[in-house]
């Protein structure tokens, strides 16, 4: 039983505290734990090249034999990161709220998942066996909720890549200043907790594992995220009344203003494998779209031509 205890705070600051807390509360459970602090490691931002996704594509269509990876991985320290992180049953993120949502520092860790896609590696053969993790996220900020309202729900948005299943959550509030969390027992005491239900979760077999958190938290029946949006139509045209923006659960809102799910409401739950593998069918056919345009289409040459033009002073 491995659990990694990532922080994307300041060394020694309030998120480094909470992870560590709640690291201490599953060694005392019997984990073997890690930590690392995002701030040690040189972690490029994703190029955006797509490569990755290409060559997975590729594989699965049979026209090349491996997949190599992410195409950063030579230059710089995800990769041995991505190697632990893959080797652990449950990981405890702690990440300070910036603007409202997860740090850069974060972000830009979280964002290179793309090249690890469990799913996709899954599907043609990269990896062998389902890790089945497990997460417990906090947010820290120096305010309340008012003030963090979208960092729990970016931090969760970034376990699907992973098909790490999240099982609790929680926002530290009002600390400011490194350190201020030791002034305040029921932040301690919340993130002990949490240490403890990812172990308890990881002791669960895996299809009976549930939600450990505040079984009040968030509007979305399905992933306990606080935001919701009035539905749109899809690129296929389904649509729901309601949906969650986190894990896109398709929502109504009742008599007694709860949500509930809708039937047929959790085929796009990216929680689930199946549902993100469709939305691949989405951007391959977006991709194909465009290409076909492209090359049928001239003006959509002169209008790229054009553009690569236009020119202003930079800076
Ligand atoms: C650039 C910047 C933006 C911030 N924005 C917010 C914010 O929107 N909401 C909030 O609650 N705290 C905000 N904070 C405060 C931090 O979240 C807070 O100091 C936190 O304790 C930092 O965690 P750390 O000690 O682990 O680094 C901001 C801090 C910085 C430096």
């Amino acid at each position: 039983m491995k659990v990694l205890g990532i922080s994307a705070g300041r060394h020694n600051g309030n998120s480094d505290i909470a992870v560590k807390e709640a690291l201490l509360a599953a060694q005392a459970k019997g984990a073997e734990c890690i930590f690392i602090n995002l701030f040690d490691y040189n972690i490029l931002p994703c190029t955006g090249c797509e490569s990755c996704t290409m060559m997975m594509g590729d594989v699965a269509m049979g026209k090349r034999d491996d997949y190599p990876g992410c195409v950063l991985k030579a230059k710089d320290d995800m990769e041995k990161i991505m190697d632990v992180f893959q080797s652990c049953n449950g990981l405890i993120v702690g990440c300070p709220t910036y603007d409202l949502a997860p740090s850069s520092m974060y972000l830009r860790f979280a964002q290179r998942f793309l090249a690890y896609e469990l799913a996709f590696r899954l599907k043609i053969g990269a990896v062998k066996v389902n890790p089945h993790m497990v997460a417990g996220l906090i947010a820290v900020g120096g305010s309340c909720h008012d003030w963090q309202g979208l960092s729990l729900e970016v931090l969760s948005a970034s376990m699907f890549t992973t098909s790490v299943h999240v099982i609790d959550q929680y926002m530290v509030t009002r600390v400011g200043q490194p350190g201020n969390i030791v002034t305040h027992p029921e932040h301690l005491e919340r993130v002990h907790k949490l240490g403890e239900n990812v172990v308890e979760a990881i002791q669960t077999p895996v299809e009976e594992r549930k939600w450990l958190g505040d079984p009040d938290m968030g509007l979305c029946p399905n992933c306990h995220g606080g935001l919701v949006f009035k539905g749109e139509p899809h690129w296929d045209g389904i649509e729901f009344p309601y949906e969650c923006a986190v894990c896109g659960a398709g929502l109504k809102l009742t008599a007694d203003g709860k949500f509930e799910i809708v039937e047929n409401g959790l085929c796009r739950d990216r929680n689930v494998d199946e549902a993100r593998g469709y939305h691949l069918d989405e951007i391959v056919a977006t991709r194909m779209d465009y290409y076909r345009m492209r090359d049928t289409d001239p003006s959509v040459k002169e209008k790229l031509a054009y553009y690569r033009e236009v020119k202003f002073p930079a800076i």
